[in-house]
């Protein structure tokens, strides 16, 4: 947890940036899994450990937006509570923790917000993403669960991003430790990257050192030779000579902050000849986008420059023809690169999703595409000093997806199809970093994870 002024600050800015009504942050409670005490790892709501800074569940906090009072509502742990858990502070001391001078029995919180609402008093609340917060809301407003949305409040949205976006320097000190976590995750699976073993092994190896190093990965491990598959969660193949391992997998740190890197490796430590073309692509598209980066410049921009990389890599390769900056207005790269180029990232890897993509990464001067590919950049508008985003482009080879456009006839004018599928079975590229922009320029966060050729095979070899 940070100094209690941190958090003090927070919500006296957040107070200041909104007019009147009730703010409610709503915990996350334990989830089950396959019953009531066997539980899914257990995760504090991100806006909540932003404003409130308490990681455990049975807690909700309030700002008075009229009073100027904050409250935080939760009840002291049972005997029975102490038996099976320990002991642990009480909601006062919690409270205190974080600067909050007011706290209430959670059965109060329901009687509380419904007076306010009877008294015609606004009750604001973000997004909710989970079933069991959504049917608890029902009850503390009173209203059905079809009617929770109708307090979702934009104003509180658009406060809590404006603030979130702008990491401070404890933030951006807790994002360093997550992507030092990584380094070892990935130099650890690079080293394990030989024919014989398996995916799970090195994810299974990559999991542990989250976990022992405080904090769980911070989303589940992408690890596999079929690389081409954006979001691979299977870990059963046994690595062979003449493949490539994507792997997209980061910690978070005790307090919530996450890192999300990915890197790509040769199975065996050398990276065959047409293995390294498609990735010396990838790193200049990476390298460029992150030398690019500095305040005022879209994320737009870099996405599309990075498609300019890609697409005359692959053009040199014969894979692709015609001019570059046609083929990219038309969208055809996107065959190849059918991702965005990368999302913020802090408390959450996809920072502030939950409250909605386009009012994090959107806004009046920049309007999300629908095009193929460029509808997916999750991130556009232009960076301010503060931000932390990722910088993630890729180039696969998605037998499906081409087939596809091939049948169909797709850009034809800039897509050699026959070359394009004597690719198929080389998978997929990702390099991904996780970057800040300061107030001239940027920053690669953390102890830099190798990603040149002669690094990752230096590394894998060592
Ligand atoms: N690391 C997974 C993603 O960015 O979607
Ligand atoms: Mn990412």
């Amino acid at each position: 947890m940070f100094q209690k002024e941190v958090y003090w600050q927070r919500r006296k800015r957040l107070h200041g940036l909104l007019g009147d009504g009730i703010l409610l942050f709503q915990g996350n409670d334990e989830s089950a899994m396959n019953y009531r005490a066997n539980t899914y790892h257990y995760r504090q709501d991100s806006s909540f450990l932003y404003f409130f800074g308490i990681g455990q569940p049975g807690l909700s906090g309030v700002c008075d937006l009229d009073s100027g009072e904050d409250i935080l509502y939760g009840d002291d742990l049972t005997i029975d509570d102490i038996i099976w858990m320990g002991e642990h502070p009480s909601t006062a001391d919690l409270a205190a923790s974080v600067g909050v001078g007011l706290t209430r029995p959670s059965a109060d919180l329901a009687k509380d917000l419904q007076q306010a609402i009877a008294k015609g008093r606004k009750v604001h609340i973000l997004p909710p993403y989970r079933g069991d917060n959504i049917i608890a809301l029902a009850g503390l407003l009173g209203c059905s669960v079809g009617e929770v949305d109708k307090y979702v409040s934009e104003p509180f949205i658009r406060a809590v991003v404006e603030l979130r976006s702008v990491k401070d320097e404890y933030e951006i000190a807790e994002i360093e430790k997550a992507v030092d976590v990584a380094h070892i995750m990935h130099t650890t699976a690079m080293k394990m990257g030989f024919p014989g073993n398996f995916e799970r092994e090195l994810a299974g190896a990559i999991e542990g050192i989250a976990l022992s190093h405080g904090g769980p990965v911070s989303f589940p491990v992408i690890l596999s030779m079929d690389g081409q598959t954006l979001h691979n969660h299977d870990h059963s193949n046994e690595l062979v000579e003449g493949r490539m391992v994507v792997t997209d997998a980061g910690a978070e740190t005790p307090m919530g902050y996450a890192s999300d890197i990915t890197r790509t490796f040769p199975v065996g430590g050398k990276f065959s000849d047409r293995q390294r073309a498609v990735y010396e692509i990838v790193l200049k598209a990476n390298m460029e986008a992150i030398e690019h980066t500095k305040p005022g410049i879209r994320n737009l921009d870099l996405h599309l420059g990075a498609a300019r990389t890609i697409a005359a890599g692959l053009k040199e390769l014969g894979i692709l023809k015609g001019n570059v900056d046609d083929i990219v207005a038309s969208g055809a790269h996107a065959l190849f690169f059918p991702h965005g180029l990368g999302h913020m990232m802090g408390l959450d890897v996809h920072d502030m999703e939950g409250l909605g993509e386009n009012y994090v990464g959107y806004d009046e001067t920049v309007q999300r595409s629908d095009q193929f590919g460029l509808a997916f950049l999750r991130l556009g508008r232009a960076l301010k000093p503060g931000f932390v985003f990722t910088i993630e482009p890729g180039c696969y080879f998605i037998p499906a997806l081409i087939g596809m456009w091939k049948q169909e006839g797709r850009h034809k004018e800039f897509i050699n199809y026959s070359e394009a599928e004597s690719y198929i079975g080389l998978g997929g590229v990702r390099i991904e970093d996780d970057v800040l922009v300061t107030d001239t320029g940027h920053k690669v966060l953390g102890t830099p994870i190798p990603k040149s050729v002669a690094d990752v095979e230096q590394t894998m070899n060592s």
